[in-house]
């Protein structure tokens, strides 16, 4: 599929269209969720076919009440950190992977899948490749052994895997530098990490995932120019992440037309990382009671234009977290609430908001 330049251009104008300035104040469509869906929330993985995720840590799951919750509402589970480097690559060079097997284990006792997240990223540099001061080709074998590693011990449980997280710097349009980068060459070693990866499991789908494709048309044309790179080169890339951290301040239609541009290359899509904050500093109109509302009606333009995309395409829908609480965003911000439940665990008009897309409501 060849991207045309036209393509590239229609990515730009529809994202600019959603970014003027004016349509930044996104405006109370009116729109509310049916309050049923709260009295009597549905379980969201019984409406729909393909996987709803939530990200968890291992430690969460000890939790009687947690358990419950993740296990009737979501079909798949994200590790939020501990199958990641940072945890599982220890300064000697050893791995770990006991806080991932736990995942995996919850998740198979329930007819749960996993999801892989993540080999190779920018952020997580562990001190054992930091310190790795061989050549290109130790540098390569022991980047080559990791994901290997990880990937093989996840076979046939792991449904898929973000192999490359977060490529595209923050503004600019660039292909982040980074250790990978410096070591073994700049996509050379998105590439090499795709190859490796599927060796180690032929039937995963093996994805690149990154933010801000809502909001940043250079940050979107830089993903598909990559996205077309690597197919033109014949790297073994099954599908596109959209992490969708977004805020309640997103203008209507911005997600269908970052789904539209993504859908391209036919490859099924991952909206990957879900969230949807309700801080102004985040772009969440600033009086919170709008804010709320418009949290509701950002969850379900999301959800409306996931299910738009052709069955096929549909990879999965995964939430940053189970209940507010739990959320990376209550770190930045302890009055964000970007969640579908709240600290108890109780439904909020954002799970019904979501609950009526996936059925089409
Ligand atoms: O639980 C330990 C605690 O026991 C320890 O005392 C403390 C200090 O070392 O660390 C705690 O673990 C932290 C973990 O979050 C749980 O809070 C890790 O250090 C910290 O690195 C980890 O942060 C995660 C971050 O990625 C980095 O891995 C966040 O939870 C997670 O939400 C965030 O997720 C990323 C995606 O992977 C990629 N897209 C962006 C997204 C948000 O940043």
């Amino acid at each position: 599929m060849s991207l045309s330049r036209r393509a590239l251009i229609g990515a730009g104008l529809a994202l600019a269209a959603c970014n003027r300035p004016e349509a930044s104040q996104a405006q109370d469509s009116g729109w509310r969720p049916d309050p049923r869906l709260i009295e009597n929330p549905p379980s969201l993985k019984s409406l729909v076919r393909f996987p709803v995720g939530v990200a968890v840590q291992a430690g969460f799951l000890d939790d009687p009440a947690y358990a419950a919750l993740a296990g009737r509402q979501f079909s798949q589970l994200t590790p939020e950190w501990e199958l990641k480097m940072e945890y599982t690559v220890l300064p000697d060079g050893r791995f770990r992977f006991d806080r991932a097997d736990r995942i995996a284990a919850f998740a198979q006792a329930r007819g749960q899948r996993l999801w892989g997240h993540t080999l190779v990223w920018y952020a997580n540099i562990p001190d054992a490749f930091q310190n790795l001061d061989e050549s290109r080709a130790g540098f390569g074998q022991a980047f080559d052994n990791y994901i290997t590693a990880a990937v093989g011990r996840y076979r046939g449980t792991a449904s898929g895997w973000d192999v490359i997280n977060e490529p595209i710097t923050d503004s600019g349009g660039q292909l982040r530098d980074c250790l990978w980068s410096r070591k073994l060459g700049q996509v050379d070693y998105m590439r090499r990490a795709l190859d490796v990866a599927h060796a180690a499991d032929p039937n995963a789908p093996l994805l690149i995932n990154d933010y801000d494709l809502e909001t940043k048309p250079e940050k979107l044309n830089a993903y598909l120019r990559l996205v077309d790179r690597l197919l033109k080169a014949g790297a073994p890339l099954g599908g596109l992440g959209c992490q969708t951290h977004i805020s309640a301040g997103l203008p209507d239609g911005a997600m269908a037309a970052t789904l539209g541009q993504l859908a391209q290359f036919g490859l099924p899509i991952h909206v990957s990382e879900l969230d949807v904050s309700l801080v102004a500093g985040r772009g969440a109109p600033v009086n919170r009671a709008v804010a709320e509302v418009r949290q509701a009606q950002v969850y379900r333009s999301v959800v409306d234009a996931f299910m738009s995309l052709p069955e096929n395409q549909r990879l999965g829908l995964t939430l940053w977290g189970l209940r507010d609480t739990d959320s990376w965003l209550k770190r930045e911000d302890v009055s964000d609430a970007p969640l579908l439940f709240d600290g108890s665990g109780s439904p909020k008009p954002a799970f019904a908001a979501v609950a009526g897309a996936l059925q089409g409501q």
